[in-house]
């Protein structure tokens, strides 16, 4: 019966014609324009950064990739088989995480390796089904609207819950088992001025934001994370809370660490580093990979082991301790913190090109001068 199912899900998917993102821009052009700016709208052809780590993973695992990063495609199997190599003349492939395919989930399968995400299915000949959360949505002649009550619960779990690689080994783990994707749009999709669609009969002013700002942009950076400073004579404690209910490292390209430095008259006594901050091994925050061999490997499709990784769990503090010299009054001293979106120990192996993703990025930054003796 089971198999049935399945069959007949596959064979309507195959049959049920496509609907690009351009094509959506006709009537939902404010979320279309939001959408174009987010990372949905990257994949392999136009994200270097994970174009290059597919690529070198691509001798032990294909295109694997494929499932979260190319969900729209056809084929998917072929890909992690590697009968088919990504081709940017279609547009399934091309339109990355695809507002069809977004708006067609209907339920999330939890698994080990990663989850599965089960669309709705469509009948050939009908509108296609789109889902989505609206009381009394309009009618249309590109689709039908199923209220769904649940959407909003399994929009994002599908990818953004965790995924291991096929040895096992636990590559990121950004959800927790009994969290839904409610908390993620509330912060990720929050509502914004403008019509949801161009004729608005409904005279809905606000819409879901569709640019699902996150690391990339500059405001969301400043709100994952509070640092504060506390003082003895000849020691400081930097407490860093993550407000977010996700690690502080879910992307393990990242590295994400912390500058100390203390002013006196206008100069620098003293910094938590001499060189580089990445020697501050507790200030530094990142996930590493080991191989068969025990070595260190840059690209996590290899790993037969996690290695050093320093993370703060979701809603969680950590506090690091430093011994500096003894504090005066009228000392200044400066906490910030930084994120490099492709940490320095892959430039090389990836050859990457895009200045941005190698430059450090302020996450936040605080100072704090001593009064009193
Ligand atoms: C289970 C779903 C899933 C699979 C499978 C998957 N990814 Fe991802 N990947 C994600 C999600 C979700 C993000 C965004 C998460 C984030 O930024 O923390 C992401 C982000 C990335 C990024 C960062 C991109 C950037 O622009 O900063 C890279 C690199 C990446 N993935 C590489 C890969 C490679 C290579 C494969 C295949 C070997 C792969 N991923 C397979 C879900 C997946
Ligand atoms: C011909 C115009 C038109 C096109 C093209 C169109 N839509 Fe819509 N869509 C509408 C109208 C009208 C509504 C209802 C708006 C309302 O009730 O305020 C709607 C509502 C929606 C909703 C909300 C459904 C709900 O129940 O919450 C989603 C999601 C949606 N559209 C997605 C899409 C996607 C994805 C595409 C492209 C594949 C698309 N639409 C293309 C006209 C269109
Ligand atoms: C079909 C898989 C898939 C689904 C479903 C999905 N995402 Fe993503 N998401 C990704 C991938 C893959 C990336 C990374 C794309 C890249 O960088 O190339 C990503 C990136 C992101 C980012 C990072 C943006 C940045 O600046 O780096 C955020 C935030 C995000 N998704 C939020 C969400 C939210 C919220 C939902 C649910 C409403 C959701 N995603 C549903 C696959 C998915
Ligand atoms: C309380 C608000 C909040 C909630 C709820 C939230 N996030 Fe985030 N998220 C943030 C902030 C702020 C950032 C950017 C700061 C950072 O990454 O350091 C972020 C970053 C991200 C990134 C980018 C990470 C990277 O390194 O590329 C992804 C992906 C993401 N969130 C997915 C999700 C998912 C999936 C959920 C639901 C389980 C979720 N978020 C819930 C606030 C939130
Ligand atoms: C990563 C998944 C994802 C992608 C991709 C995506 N959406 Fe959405 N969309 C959502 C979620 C989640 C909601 C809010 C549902 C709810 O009410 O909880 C939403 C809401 C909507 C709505 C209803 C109005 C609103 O703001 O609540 C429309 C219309 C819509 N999307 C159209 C589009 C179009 C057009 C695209 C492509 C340009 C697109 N979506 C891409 C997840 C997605």
């Amino acid at each position: 019966m089971k198999k049935l199912f399945f069959l007949s899900l596959f064979i309507s998917l195959l049959s049920a014609s496509y609907l690009t993102n351009k094509s959506c821009s006709e009537c939902h052009e404010n979320i279309y324009e939001e959408y174009q700016t987010s990372y949905h709208s990257k994949t392999y052809f136009n994200d270097e950064l994970h174009r290059k780590v597919a690529n070198q993973a691509s001798s032990e695992d294909n295109y694997d990739c494929s499932t979260c990063h190319m969900p729209s495609a056809m084929d998917q199997k072929m890909f992690a088989s590697g009968v088919k190599k990504p081709d940017q003349t279609k547009q399934r492939q091309k339109d990355a995480i695809s507002c069809f395919y977004c708006h067609q989930i209907a339920y999330v399968k939890k698994a080990h390796l990663k989850n599965k995400i089960i669309l709705t299915r469509q009948v050939e000949g009908y509108k296609p089904t789109i889902y989505g959360s609206l009381n009394n949505p309009q009618d249309s002649d590109k689709h039908t609207m199923t209220h769904s009550p649940i959407y909003d619960k399994y929009a994002c779990s599908g990818c953004h819950s965790h995924k291991r690689n096929k040895h096992d080994v636990l590559i990121f783990d950004a959800m927790g088992d009994k969290q839904d994707s409610k908390g993620c749009i509330k912060c990720h999709m929050p509502l914004v001025d403008g019509k949801i669609e161009k004729m608005d009969k409904m005279s809905r002013l606000k819409h879901h934001d569709h640019s699902f700002a996150g690391i990339h942009d500059e405001t969301m950076r400043q709100k994952g994370l509070d640092i504060k400073i506390t003082v003895q004579k000849k020691s400081l404690h930097v407490e860093l809370q993550n407000k977010t209910p996700h690690p502080l490292i879910i992307q393990v390209a990242r590295v994400k660490y912390l500058v100390l430095k203390i002013k006196r008259g206008g100069k620098i006594i003293w910094k938590n580093y001499k060189k580089s901050p990445l020697e501050d091994k507790q200030g530094t925050f990142e996930i590493n990979f080991l191989g068969k061999d025990g070595k260190p490997v840059i690209i996590p499709a290899f790993a037969y082991k996690r290695g050093f990784v320093n993370n703060i769990k979701a809603k969680e503090s950590k506090i690091l301790k430093y011994n500096t010299p003894d504090l005066k009054k009228g000392d200044i001293i400066i906490a910030s913190m930084y994120v490099i979106l492709a940490k320095p120990s892959c430039w090389k192996l990836l050859n990457l090109e895009d200045s941005r993703l190698k430059k450090p990025m302020l996450l936040k930054s605080i100072s704090y001068t001593i009064k009193g003796n």
